[in-house]
């Protein structure tokens, strides 16, 4: 094996600490890098987004064949960890995070984390609200809403499927909508003002694997926001199933009053 002049890393340290005494069965040897990786990237050892070293480098840091390290990076890049770009190095994969307590539309949440918005129309179409919707937007029987559902990506990558009903006393046309739906409802003077969300675990079903391009039964984490205007009337409810992989909810927490 050629020498290299390459320095360790923090991450081919903690490689080649995670690997020691676990070297022999050379089936085993690229899960057992693939789960030091993984390791490695719930501990911080290397960030979201960040470029690992080429699979000869990190062979020949870490003393494995490049055809195990190819595997084991294989397997990540199949689970959504990593990611390869054509041309490019391989990136351990972005994670979104998003501050619980602030009532952001998804557009706001890409950009802020530099990840360009984009959306597929899933279906878009106005009609009368089901007792459900009725009830959630705290309509009369028979009113009529627009229904947006939205496969939300972010970097071309698909992050989230959202479903939106909102009553057409605030969206008339749900052809309105080009892109920010929050943008619309800025312009029309209700962008929401309140929210209630309730999150919940959930794990893809046939439609869900085959839009995130996930496998059936991988987890996602299931928002259903109900948002008020300034007036307190509802203005939506909808529902976002996020790809489980790629988002995070953050959640300030302060020292209850003890007094
Ligand atoms: C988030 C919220 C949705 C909201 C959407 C609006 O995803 N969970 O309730 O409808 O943002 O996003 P945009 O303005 O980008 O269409």
């Amino acid at each position: 094996m050629k020498a290299t002049s390459l320095t360790p890393s923090p991450l081919v340290t903690f490689l080649q600490r995670a690997l020691e005494g676990h070297m022999d069965g050379s089936a085993v040897i690229y899960r057992n890098l693939a789960n030091a990786l993984r390791l490695a990237i719930a501990e911080g050892v290397i960030g979201h987004g960040a470029l690992l070293p080429s699979e000869r480098d990190l062979g020949e840091l870490v003393g494995i064949s490049r055809t195990s390290v190819r595997k084991a990076m294989d397997s990540l890049v199949d689970d959504g960890v990593l990611i390869r770009r054509q041309g490019a190095r391989t990136a351990v994969a972005e994670r979104v995070e998003k501050p619980l307590s602030s009532l952001t539309s998804f557009t706001e949440d890409m950009r802020s984390r530099g990840l360009e918005p984009g959306m597929v129309w899933l279906s878009r179409e106005t009609g009368a609200a089901s007792p459900a919707e009725t009830m959630a937007l705290n309509l009369s029987v028979g009113q009529q809403v627009c229904r947006l559902r939205r496969l939300r990506t972010g970097n071309g990558k698909p992050m989230a499927i959202e479903s939106a009903v909102i009553p057409v006393s605030f969206l008339p046309d749900p052809y309105e909508v080009t892109s920010s739906l929050y943008d619309v409802l800025s312009l029309r003077g209700c962008r929401p003002a309140r929210a209630l969300q309730r999150l919940r675990a959930a794990i893809a079903n046939a439609d869900d694997a085959r839009l995130l391009g996930l496998d059936i039964g991988a987890p996602l984490l299931v928002a259903e926001r109900r948002c008020f205007a300034n007036d307190g009337r509802p203005v939506e409810f909808t529902q976002t199933r996020y790809c489980g992989e790629r988002y995070d909810f953050i959640v300030e927490l302060r020292q209850a009053d003890t007094d």
